[in-house]
This record gives structure tokens, sequence and C-alpha cells, in this order.
């Protein structure tokens, strides 16, 4: 071995942000490694060779607003490869390197016939970042079809693996937001995917789909195009018009405020929640303040859907933020309502 491989993977320096991250926002790290095994990860502990005091995890750069550049050692997750772990009667066991592109992968999990992750078609971002947010969409999230993970301890170095339960799964939320938030990186993520497959349809947009088509049972590969269209029409492609995907979360408020919300604006779009709590769609707030297709700056409101931010085009971090508060307030002035960020702001 080479002293160069003992030492670990190399460390780069002054490396620009801005293709790293789906908003397209600019940022510098003041160093980058890219890991792409636990050992990579030791390695990079045991020689500080960067000079930076503390690590931050980088995975697809699509949950993510840059407003500064970043003095941290940021530690570019590459772990690649899939394949099948395990297989029972009533689930087949996959798991992916947190360096693989989700979508990517959730296309081969159903190639190799594997179903079960079609409904989080086309969510931009790395396996490795699904699990801290816990990506969801029509009406599947990936706490849903989560197994377990393995993630190596920034601190001690140790690799260890962690189940649901450790995971702290919430709407869009983990242990990896709040207690392990940069203490941890996460390497590889297993899924369990359950047999035998039954469509999830119950999200509108899909019913549309079924009455749409008259396909009432659509096989895995058929639910898979209907995602992707559905977010095609609505959500804007980051190659092409740099955004996070849902910028704020959507609110959950008290049975009587939600009451309250419905007898001033009956129109309002809201869910109820198994223990009596009302979910509200951000988007239609937003969008009822007046908000959707405004820019303000280079930062703007994406016209199909008003839940997104997007960057018309050399947009920094500051000017996002900024678009952000300033929806923030507008939502608060006339519901009372405080809409919380989803990315994570740095
Ligand atoms: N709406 C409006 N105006 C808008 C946007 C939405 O009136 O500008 C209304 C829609 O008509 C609909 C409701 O609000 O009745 C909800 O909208 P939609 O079904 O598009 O979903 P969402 O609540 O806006 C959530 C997730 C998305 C996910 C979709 C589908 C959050 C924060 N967002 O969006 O996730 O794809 O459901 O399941 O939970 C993401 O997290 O980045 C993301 C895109």
């Amino acid at each position: 071995m080479s002293p160069d491989a003992d030492a670990g993977p190399a460390i780069e320096q002054r490396v620009p942000l801005r293709e790293l991250n789906s908003f397209g926002l600019p940022a510098v790290a003041r160093a980058l490694v890219r890991v792409r095994s636990d050992a990579d990860v030791r390695r990079v502990l045991e020689h500080p060779r960067h000079g930076c005091a503390g690590k931050f995890v980088l995975g697809g750069g699509s949950n993510i607003v840059f407003t500064r550049d970043v003095d941290a050692l940021v530690l570019k997750v590459e772990v690649a490869g899939r394949r099948l772990v395990g297989e029972t009667p009533d689930a087949w066991i996959v798991e992916a390197g947190a360096g693989e592109n989700w979508h990517g992968f959730v296309d081969w999990t159903l190639a190799q016939g594997w179903p079960g992750l079609e409904n989080l078609a086309l969510i931009p971002g790395s396996v490795g970042a699904a699990p801290v947010q816990n990506i969801g969409a029509y009406g599947v999230e990936l706490a849903d079809r989560f197994d377990s993970l393995d993630a190596v301890d920034l601190v001690t170095g140790r690799s260890v693996t962690l189940d649901a339960r450790a995971c702290r799964f919430g709407y869009r939320d983990s242990v990896f937001k709040h207690a392990l938030s940069g203490k941890s990186l996460i390497t590889r993520v297993r899924l369990r995917l359950p047999r035998p497959w039954r469509p999830v349809l119950g999200y509108l947009d899909l019913e549309r789909k079924v009455a749409e088509t008259g396909i009432e049972s659509p096989d895995p590969r058929t639910l898979f195009d209907w995602v992707c269209s559905i977010r095609r029409a609505k959500l804007p492609d980051p190659a092409l018009l740099g955004n996070a995907g849902s910028f704020f979360k959507n609110p959950v408020v008290s049975p009587e405020q939600c009451r309250d919300i419905i007898g001033r604006d009956p129109e309002v779009v809201h869910y109820l929640l198994p223990d009596g709590r009302c979910k509200l769609a951000a988007g239609w707030l937003i969008d009822a303040c007046g908000w959707k297709g405004k820019t303000v700056g280079r930062a703007g409101v994406y016209e199909k859907q008003a839940l997104v931010l997007v960057n018309r085009g050399g947009a920094s971090g500051a000017e996002v933020l900024t678009l952000a508060r300033a929806i923030q307030e507008s939502v608060y002035g006339r519901f009372g309502i405080r809409l919380e960020p989803e990315p994570v702001v740095v």
C-alpha cells in the first residue's frame, strides 16, 4: 500500500459547491474529501490533515440551502453498490450504498423484480440522504419500507447499525436532523420490500390516473411511470431550474386551529391525522397568499407548485432565504401559521 493510500482519500482544497447542490447556490468548501467506504471515513478521522474544525456530510445536495462558504471539512459520500441481501416469504431486503442515486436505485429494484419503492420514484438525491429527511411521496414514506442502515460514528470512527426505532423517523424528520446531526455518516441503507406486492393508490393524483386510464390494478412499472409523470408535470427538474423540492413542511395544527381556519377559508386543503390533529397543505396556503409564480431578486416561487422555491439564475442562498421569510410572514399574517423550512439551511 502506498503511503498516500494509507493516509486516506485525497483532500481537495477550496472546492466550489454550486454543482454539488440542486439549488445551484454558490458556496465554497474550504476542504472536501470523497469517501467510498467506512474505512475511508476512519482514515480521514485518523489523519486530520485538512486543518478544518468540524465535519459536514454532503449527500446528493438536493435538500440543502447554502447561505455561506463551508469552513468544516466536507465529507462527500460516494459509497457505491446495490444488492439483494435477504429474501423471506414476506419480504425482499435490498441494500444500497449511500452514494447511489435514489431514483436510479428505485428503477433498478423494479427491473430486478423487487417492487415496493415505485411511489418514491424521481425524488432527487442520494440513497444516504433518504433516511435523513425520511423522504415521502404519494402515500409512502421511507420509514414504511425501511429495514436498517449502517453509519460511521464521526467521533469514534466506529461502524454502527441502526434499526427504524433508533432512526426515530417522523414526518420529514429523523435522529439525523437532531441528536446525530453532524455526528454520523450513513454508508449503506437496507430497505424491506413487502411480499406479496400491493399497489399504494390512495393519493388523489394516483386515483385520477386510475380513472383516466381505466387501469384499476396497475403493475409496479405502470405505477412508477404514473408517479414520474405526475412529478414531471408539477415539480421542476433541478437540472433545468435549481430547487430543493418542497421548501416548507406541511404544517400540523390542533383541531381547534383547524376548525378556525376552515371557518374562515372553507377551501383550505387539509388532511385529518389519526391523533385528531390536522395537516394543512403549505402549497395551498402560499398560493392563497398570491405567491405562485412571483420572483424576488433572483429567487422565485415555481409557477406550477407554490411549495417549491426556485433559483431563477444566479441566486444566492441569502436571496432564497429573503423570499422564504417574506412567504412565512405573509402566511403568518393571514393564517397565523408559522411555516417551517424543509431543507437544511447552512
Ligand atoms: N396546492 C395548491 N397550490 C399550490 C400547491 C399545492 O393549491 O401551489 C394544493 C394542491 O392542489 C393539493 C394540495 O395543495 O390539493 C397538496 O399538494 P400536492 O399534492 O402537490 O402535495 P404537497 O403537499 O404540496 C407533498 C410533499 C411532496 C410530495 C407530494 C406528493 C411535503 C412538504 N411535500 O407535497 O414532497 O412529492 O406531497 O406526495 O410533504 C418534497 O418533500 O420535496 C416533496 C416534493
